[in-house]
């Protein structure tokens, strides 16, 4: 029977980072996603690298700047190894803050009524209005492009396949039981994000949180080349993240839903109208596909990283509304934990046991 050195629950945009990274030291890796790779919370996601986000969790702060700075050379690998491209935009954000709010990173400036008309002419918006140096990715390429490398590097996949539990043989991890099959491997680790709960042994205490989008695109006829706007633009409303095929992605709500991936109409004329408030242009573009997502939540809304009770199984999921930002740290630090070195950074504030 076969055994992989790693078994990851979940092929989302965690898993599969993660796999990419242990695939390069090494590691023999197979993914038990539970339907086909990428289809939910980062199909779903919006791909902002929003790391001067003045919501970012304070104790999430160092994973944070140190996913965003990777993630240049994140995407320049991936580019290379796939011939695909994920997306990456590096125009910036427009961000429109409340009064007591302040940016979250040291390089953003403020920028006057003037910058914003010079930097995004169909912005009509006013207001107290900060640029922020980030960056945006399109997860659904993203995803594509880390699958495809994943397939050509040998990593295993089996999909429609959702894993049960954990097998415990002599007090450690054995592998994971789907309803079919039994998979070995000598470590296994849950990136099954909002539905990590459901593995048993429980303990990974992940919640779905659910967010409705809307893409819209431009209506037919003559139209210029690439999106209407350039930035990312951020309002307490709404955020607006622009494609470099003329597509704009609009989120999102914040909604403790269950399991329920409905989208409601009034939800989606709100997000459209939110977004026309801030460029009366969108208000004339197209509806093109509307979805909603479920983030995995987790009880303190920080991530679940690290060891378990088990020994030789792990988590590396709850990443709430940061999967697509945190997922080049989320690989990295885990492909330590899990080839047996230190990692760079301290990971006692994301343990899986603090929720005992
Ligand atoms: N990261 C954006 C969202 O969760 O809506």
């Amino acid at each position: 029977m076969k055994t992989w050195d790693v078994v990851i629950i979940g092929g989302g945009v965690i898993g599969l980072s993660l796999a990419w990274r242990l695939r390069r030291d090494g590691a023999s890796v197979l993914i038990v996603e539970k339907s086909e790779p990428a289809r939910e919370a980062t199909h779903a996601a919006g791909g902002m690298i929003a790391h001067c986000d003045p919501h970012n969790p304070p104790a999430l702060a160092s994973l944070i700047a140190a996913s965003a700075r990777m993630y240049p050379e994140f995407v320049r690998e991936l580019r290379e190894a796939s011939f695909e491209s994920p997306d990456l935009r590096n125009a910036g954000t427009l961000a429109f803050f409340e009064q007591d709010e302040s940016p979250g990173c040291d390089a953003a400036r403020a920028i006057t009524d003037d910058d914003l008309t010079r930097l995004e002419p169909f912005v009509s918006l006013r207001g107290r209005s900060f640029f922020l140096p980030e960056s945006s990715v399109d997860p659904r390429k993203l995803a594509s492009a880390l699958e495809k490398t994943l397939r050509q590097s040998g990593v295993d996949f089996v999909t429609g396949s959702p894993v049960n539990e954990v097998a415990v043989l002599g007090g450690r991890t054995a592998g994971v039981r789907t309803a079919k099959s039994f998979y070995a491997g000598d470590a296994v680790v849950n990136c099954a994000g909002a539905w990590a709960s459901m593995i048993r042994p429980l303990g990974v205490p992940t919640r779905p949180v659910k967010g409705q989008m809307v893409c819209v695109v431009p209506p037919p006829g003559p139209h210029r080349p690439g999106p209407l706007i350039q930035h990312v633009i951020r309002t307490p409303e709404v955020y607006i993240i622009p494609r470099s095929d003329g597509r704009i992605v609009l989120g999102a709500t914040v909604e403790e839903a269950g399991f329920d991936k409905r989208v409601d109409p009034d939800t989606v004329q709100r997000l459209h109208q939110a977004a026309a408030n801030v460029a009366p242009a969108i208000g004339e573009m197209r509806i093109h596909e509307v979805w909603a997502g479920l983030r995995p939540g987790s009880p303190d809304d920080l991530p679940i990283l690290g060891p378990t009770a088990l020994p030789g199984y792990f988590a590396a999921t709850g990443h709430y509304r940061d999967g697509i930002l945190l997922a080049p740290i989320t690989a990295h630090v885990m492909a330590q934990l899990l080839t047996v070195r230190k990692p760079d950074f301290d990971l006692a504030a994301f343990s899986p046991l603090r929720f005992r």
